[in-house]
């Protein structure tokens, strides 16, 4: 039977377009689907948009809009980015989906049912940018740390989740590894602050928001937005929020396709977060799933942030890249190389258009753009026997276990030293003065050539597929055209 390989990225939030930081995520989910696909796995890479709660609900009303509406048209915004980025997605889950909303309320029934969601009240600062209560001592000067807003003080009945009785568990989960948590260093912040702090129970419901799913139990409430999108991440894949008996996968009865989809690709092996969000995926994702008695995902992976010159992105200081811009410029593989070569994936990195403008003409069009050309013409010099078609075992072992430890600019480099030592190569051997007066070492040098290029399209295959196509054509037909024109 093939391995599988489920891979998830955030379900983004539909209050504005998408933009630079989103991009990052799915195109790194989309390298490592593509990476284990070439290990003959069968993939499942989830994607989609997050579109209840207070922010998109404000979003909505400022603009005139009916929330559906507005929601409708930022979500196909975000599905038509991936279109875009070549992003091979198996499905893209939209949390104001009718099946989905089913099953949540499915699932708040039984956590009802069971005791582990009652009646109480909450009073805390809530931000509406982070859709979070915080606690006073993450602010900075009264103001959230990430948004910068002042919060407000919201006092008000709701329905609370139990979080404590199952902090132990929690603690001995991630410990032991049953659930990892990297890099290493967010494992062991996660683990202090457990082991530091008692869980407080988390309002899972929200009387004066209307933008939500109501609670099946008290339909004067709707669903706190993060518990909804969390359960995302299993009704992607097909769940519709029953519980028989209590482990996971669900009961073998499998006439149902979304059922056996279900049983198997559950539990995720990589789910892919940005820093920001790694405290509730550490806490309350994992401990719904404790007392759903299903199994925890395999790996929690929070990546850095995309800083622009040295500051967090914003409109306000006017130092947002724009996907789109980039995309017009670098085109779609050259996009996916810069995000994915910008810096260490688990470290924040700094971007600036100018930096990944000259990155693109050193590595794509003076790179690896130069180096095709050159070959491809020097090898259709009339009667140069070049075998051009070279069987390179495919997958590359070393690629794959960089890949595998999210280590993606360093994979990228690897395939980078081939290109420079190439390039070098050329320059030491002139093959074209060979070509006239040592026409055995002509095709010997050549020979090499070809056949490190043929190897870098395949080492390609994950992070620019396009590309990797086309120098596999330009070497069957003998002529290319530019890869990647110069940036003026
Ligand atoms: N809707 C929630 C996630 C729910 S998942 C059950 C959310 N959405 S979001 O639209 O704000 O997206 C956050 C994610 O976008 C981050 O975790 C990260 O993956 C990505 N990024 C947003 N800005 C980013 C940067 N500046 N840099 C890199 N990635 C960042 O939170």
């Amino acid at each position: 039977m093939k391995k599988k390989f489920y891979i998830t990225t955030p379900v983004y939030y539909v209050n504005d377009k998408p933009h630079i930081g989103h991009a990052y995520t799915t195109v790194a989910a989309d390298v490592l689907a593509r990476a284990h696909k070439l290990q003959g796995e069968e993939i499942f890479l989830l994607t989609g948009t997050d579109e209840h709660g207070l922010k998109i609900q404000k979003k909505a009303e400022e603009a005139g809009v009916d929330p559906q509406k507005f929601v409708d048209g930022i979500s196909a915004g975000f599905k038509d980015l991936w279109d875009k980025l070549g992003i091979e997605y198996d499905n893209f889950i939209r949390t104001t989906n009718s099946a989905h909303k089913n099953a949540v309320q499915k699932v708040l029934q039984t956590l009802f049912d069971q005791g582990a969601i009652y009646k109480g009240e909450y009073e805390g600062l809530y931000c509406v940018g982070c859709e979070q209560f915080r606690n006073e001592n993450e602010l900075v000067n009264g103001r959230c740390p990430d948004h910068d807003t002042v919060l407000e003080n919201v006092r008000e009945e709701c329905y609370l989740l139990k979080m404590g009785d199952l902090q132990a568990e929690l603690i001995q989960k991630i410990e032991s590894d049953d659930f990892q948590i990297r890099p290493e260093r967010y494992k062991r912040e996660i683990l202090s602050f457990l082991k530091n702090e008692k869980l407080k129970d988390v309002s899972i419901s929200r009387k004066n928001v209307k933008w939500g799913i109501p609670l099946p139990f008290d339909p004067e409430h709707t669903t706190y937005v993060w518990f909804d999108a969390f359960l995302s991440y299993l009704t992607g894949i097909g769940w519709d929020g029953s519980i028989q008996g209590s482990t996971f996968p669900l009961s073998a009865d499998a006439s149902n396709s979304s059922r056996s989809n279900l049983s198997k690709f559950w539990p995720a092996d990589i789910q892919l977060i940005g820093k920001d969000i790694l405290r509730v995926h550490a806490t309350i994702w994992p401990i719904m799933l404790l007392h759903l008695g299903i199994e925890m995902p395999k790996l929690l992976y929070a990546h850095g942030h995309l800083l622009s010159g040295g500051r967090k992105m914003s409109k306000t200081i006017g130092n947002v890249i724009g996907i789109e811009e980039m995309l017009e410029k670098f085109g779609v593989d050259g996009t996916r190389y810069l995000l994915m070569s910008a810096g260490t994936f688990g470290e924040d990195v700094d971007v600036t258009m100018d930096r990944m403008i000259e990155k693109y003409n050193a590595d794509l069009a003076n790179g690896i753009g130069n180096l095709v050309s050159r070959v491809v013409k020097l090898s259709s010099i009339p009667n140069s026997q070049i075998k051009m078609t070279n069987k390179i075992p495919n997958p590359n072992e070393k690629l794959l276990s960089l890949i595998d430890k999210l280590e993606l600019n360093t994979a990228l480099n690897y395939i980078w030293q081939i290109v420079r030592k190439d390039d070098k190569f050329v320059e030491i051997n002139k093959p074209w003065e060979l070509t006239k007066n040592d026409k055995s070492k002509f095709q010997e040098v050549m020979q090499k050539l070809v056949s490190d290029l043929s190897l870098i399209s395949e080492l390609l295959v994950p992070f620019m597929p396009d590309t990797s196509e086309k120098i596999k054509t330009a070497l069957e037909e003998k002529k290319v055209d530019s890869l990647f024109p110069r940036i003026k």
